[in-house]
């Protein structure tokens, strides 16, 4: 495998589509991220935001024919893998990125035994003999916790309990100490104690191993306690990076404030209200137009409907970061909520009113209002980013104290 000083993997405006019977679904619209060697940048945002297809395709899995990587390019050290052949792919999962699946019943053959399985997967990817590949198998069961590894060995998937699962997974997925782990919710099946141990257990082993992470997630408390970085998505675009706390303290895109108000959180003051974000995601089978979450932001201006922000630095003309602890905080937004509008969750501009949608007559609309709308992407937050007529608001970006 080709060494480079870039990045692990490099993701550029990666575009994923699929074509169904019932319309092209936009899933992915021109995402880019890179991950460091030893990083763990989470992936968070609602249901259907992209958050699986991008991973998806990064492992070159995404089901086929009707999902396809239409645009864009993946590096993993410096191999553009949307040109890999597949029998370069099959090479590279597992031994150098792997994956853990939400459901291990998904990834895990339930006719075969563990023991098939993982010397399987060992003896195909490293040159050694069967006793060899079984101690191995047996070592990274104990690693992983699994009681009594040599008789567990011979048991079939569905012989263990969710948690064990779990683990059993982890065990395959670390078995070739892979550069990138890639884990797409790998705990939500569990109950809340087991997806504490498995999630203890993946940090831990992660950490040992020197592996990057990616972490996919719902759960932004799981982010918080497990990520140096996070992405969020939105729509199938990334509208907000920036290094885990600044992210928490510090948060500038409508989407995420509101995702933050919608959770209960530790340092929430006693008696906090949560605040869900009205309305829904748009339906991704409407070619993405305008800004996406438009419909549903308290912030938004009349060019918010028409031109749609790319990710931007908070202060316009800093040098880009894109990994370790430094990274730039970058947001997609035309009209960012200040410190003090993000802590509250609502604009504090004296007669300010979210833009209705265009063509409504000045009618209000508030969050939530269904409409979807309109045309490419802008350049990013202006200096500034006020409301129309409001004095533009200081933003500037910081680490926590
Ligand atoms: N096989 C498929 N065929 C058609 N559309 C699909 C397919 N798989 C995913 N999609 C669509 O792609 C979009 C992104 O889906 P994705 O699975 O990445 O969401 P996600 O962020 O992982 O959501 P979740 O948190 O529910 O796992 C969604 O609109 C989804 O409906
Ligand atoms: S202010 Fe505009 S660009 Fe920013 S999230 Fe709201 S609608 Fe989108
Ligand atoms: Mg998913």
């Amino acid at each position: 495998m080709a060494t480079t000083n870039g990045p692990l993997l490099s993701v550029r405006d990666l575009v994923v589509r699929f074509r169904t019977h019932d319309g092209t679904v936009h899933a992915v619209n021109g995402v880019s991220y890179d991950v460091a060697e030893r990083e763990t940048l989470g992936l968070v945002g609602e249901s259907g935001c992209g958050k699986s297809v991008t991973n998806l395709a990064v492992m070159r899995l995404l089901p086929r024919p009707a999902g396809r990587i239409e645009g864009g390019e993946i590096r993993f050290e410096g191999i553009e893998l949307t040109k890999a052949s597949e029998a370069q792919m099959r090479d590279l999962r597992g031994s150098d990125i792997a994956m853990i699946f939400q459901d291990p019943m998904t990834s895990l053959n339930p006719v075969l035994t563990i023991e098939e399985q993982m010397v399987e997967t060992i003896r195909a990817h490293r040159a050694v003999g069967q006793k060899e590949a079984r101690d191995r198998a047996i070592e990274l069961l104990r690693m992983v916790g699994i009681p009594n590894p040599e008789a567990r060995l011979r048991s079939f998937p569905h012989h263990f309990s969710g948690g064990m699962r779990q683990r059993v997974m982890i065990a395959m997925a670390l078995a070739l100490e892979p550069k990138l782990l890639i884990a797409d919710e790998p705990t939500t099946a569990l109950d809340v104690t087991i997806q504490a141990q498995v999630l203890e257990l993946l940090q831990r082993l992660t950490a040992e191993r020197g592996t990057a992470v990616v972490l996919i997630t719902h759960d932004l408390g799981v982010v918080a306690g497990m990520t140096s970085r996070i992405n969020v998505m939105y729509a199938g675009f990334v509208v907000e990076t920036a290094s885990t706390p600044v992210l928490f303290a510090e948060p500038r895109h409508p989407y995420t404030v509101g995702l933050l108000h919608s959770m209960p959180r530790l340092d929430s003051p006693e008696g906090e209200p949560l605040i869900p974000i009205e309305g829904t995601p748009p339906d991704l089978r409407t070619a993405p137009v305008g800004c996406p979450f438009a419909p549903r932001c308290a912030w938004r201006l009349p060019r918010c409907w028409e031109t749609n922000p790319s990710l931007q630095p908070l202060v316009a003309g800093v040098p880009i970061v894109t990994t370790g602890p430094d990274v730039t905080h970058r947001i997609a937004c035309w009209n960012p909520p200040t410190a003090d509008e993000a802590r509250l969750g609502r604009p504090l501009r004296e007669g300010f009113v979210p833009a209705p949608p265009p063509g409504t007559g000045g009618a209000e609309s508030g969050p939530g209002a269904d409409v979807v709308v309109f045309t490419t992407e802008g350049d990013g937050p202006e200096g500034g980013t006020a409301a129309a007529g409001q004095a533009p608001a200081p933003i500037v970006p910081g680490r926590p104290s």
